[in-house]
């Protein structure tokens, strides 16, 4: 049991944000990501469809065997996460909101801290809920930022056009209600943190990719479950490999 791989999904290329936070904190366990990058953007479809989705990719990832899954996509922890607990009951299923409110509320209590992520998981309210019941004392500010998804998933942000996209959904955001931490609520936005970072210097930026994987830890070792030697080499897989894919993934090995 012990040496089966450890599952993590997203919607698209968004999880292999978190790979390289979860394969440092976890170098024996072998990994199997799944991006659903033929359905992605899932942050503009309805729970409905989000769960049906998100519980398709469980299947596959525990029919591989994987003796865990770490949902490294803030939309369907927001979103799906209470069914696929239900649907897989003999394995732990790891979301990324209460380890990330946790860390936020450790980090940033009393601060104006934003949030953007997707639209659906900016209308559940969950990362607002998990923070509160942190005990979190600050101002908190939510925006869904639907527009950034798509060009990520095509690799089309290497430009000055996609910079003022940026600009333009967050300047209000950001200067409109005096932030000192932008939460990147969607795990496709560590790979745009570059333009967020040049627009706002004095911005703190939280991405909860390491909150992720050390909660992926903690559960492994809760469940005697962490791997003893080290496993297969990873795996990842999508639906649609295309460029962006292929790309992320070269990068972390
Ligand atoms: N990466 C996902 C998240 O963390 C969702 C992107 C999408 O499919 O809309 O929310």
């Amino acid at each position: 049991m012990m040496e089966r791989p450890i599952g993590v999904f997203d919607s698209g290329v968004g999880g292999l944000s978190c790979v390289p936070a979860i394969k440092n904190l976890l170098p024996k366990e072998q990994i199997i990501f799944y991006g659903d990058t033929a359905r992605a953007p899932y942050g503009s479809r309805s729970a409905e469809e989000i769960i049906s989705f998100s519980l398709e990719s469980a299947k596959l990832l525990t029919g591989m065997g994987c003796k865990l899954l770490s949902v490294a996509c803030n939309t369907i922890s927001c979103v799906a996460l209470d069914a696929i607990k239900e649907a897989f009951p003999d394995i732990p299923v790891v979301g990324i909101i209460n380890p990330a409110a946790k860390e936020i509320t450790r980090l940033y209590d009393g601060k104006r801290v934003g949030l953007i992520g997707t639209e659906a998981s900016v209308k559940s309210g969950a990362h607002e809920k998990a923070v509160l019941a942190c005990g979190f004392k600050g101002k908190y500010f939510a925006k869904a930022c639907p527009g950034f998804v798509p060009c990520i998933e095509a690799g089309t942000t290497e430009s000055d056009a996609f910079e003022a996209i940026v600009k333009l959904s967050l300047d209000g955001f950001v200067k409109g209600n005096s932030l000192d931490v932008l939460v990147l609520g969607c795990t496709h936005f560590p790979f745009i943190r570059k333009h967020i970072e040049k627009l706002y210097p004095d911005l703190i930026v939280f991405d909860p990719a390491e909150a992720l994987a050390r909660e992926t830890k903690r559960v492994l070792e809760e469940k005697g479950l962490l791997a003893e030697k080290s496993c297969g080499k990873d795996i990842y897989l999508a639906s649609n490999e295309h460029e962006t894919f292929k790309k992320f993934v070269s990068e972390i090995e």
